[in-house]
């Protein structure tokens, strides 16, 4: 039996009943076969303190080993003053750490996001997106997972109640599948021919 593509999925939230964190357990149920997504819950990970990058916090480590094990990291983002979340910004910064060691590096990349507003963290994702250039990921451009209102879509514990949305990150899914093994065959490609 092949082994699944294995997806990472990481919330910039650290409420209890958050809706970007309910958005990535929809996803859990929502892969298509043969892939897996596994989640990655930022609680515990301090501020990033480069005095400490040579010898990080264990959470850290624990974050980049997972990172490094997955074929694809899905991002589930909020939005903060039109921007990502501080605990979604310091994980991206610790782990791209040290220089020359980044567990981000060539990582295929996907981000849906959700807020209760009507632009569904459209600025947040492209202030992300922003960061992947740096981090030398590999963003999936399409399809975008802008879920407004999410008070409508979602229960009060937080989890995706609304059939439309599930069908965008079920699209978000495949693409990303699509994606990602596009992406290793290019490199097996590469490989074979130097
Ligand atoms: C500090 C802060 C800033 C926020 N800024 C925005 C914003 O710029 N745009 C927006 O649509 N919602 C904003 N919100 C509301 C969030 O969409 C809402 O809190 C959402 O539930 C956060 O995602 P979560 O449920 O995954 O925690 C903000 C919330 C907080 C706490």
């Amino acid at each position: 039996m092949e082994k699944p593509l294995t997806i990472l999925g990481i919330a910039g939230s650290l409420r209890k009943a958050s809706y970007n964190r309910g958005a990535l357990r929809a996803a859990q149920e929502l892969v298509p076969e043969g892939v897996q997504l596994e989640i990655f819950d930022l609680d515990g990970i301090p501020s990033y303190n480069q005095d400490e990058e040579q010898n990080p916090p264990s959470r850290v480590s624990l974050l980049k080993s997972r990172v490094r094990a997955a074929d694809a990291v899905l991002f589930a983002t909020p939005e903060y003053n039109y921007s990502i979340p501080g605990v979604l910004k310091n994980a991206l910064d610790w782990a791209s750490r040290p220089y020359g060691d980044s567990a981000w590096d060539g990582k295929p990349v996907a981000v849906m996001g959700a807020s209760v507003g009507p632009i569904g963290t459209a600025r947040a994702q492209y202030h992300l997106r922003q960061c992947f250039v740096f981090l030398n990921m590999y963003p999936l451009n399409r399809p975008e997972v802008m879920i407004t209102n999410a008070a409508e879509r979602f229960d009060g514990e937080g989890n995706l109640t609304d059939e439309n949305t599930r069908r965008h990150i079920r699209a978000l899914l495949e693409a990303l599948a699509k994606w990602t093994q596009h992406l290793a065959e290019g490199r097996r490609a590469a490989v074979s021919r130097a």
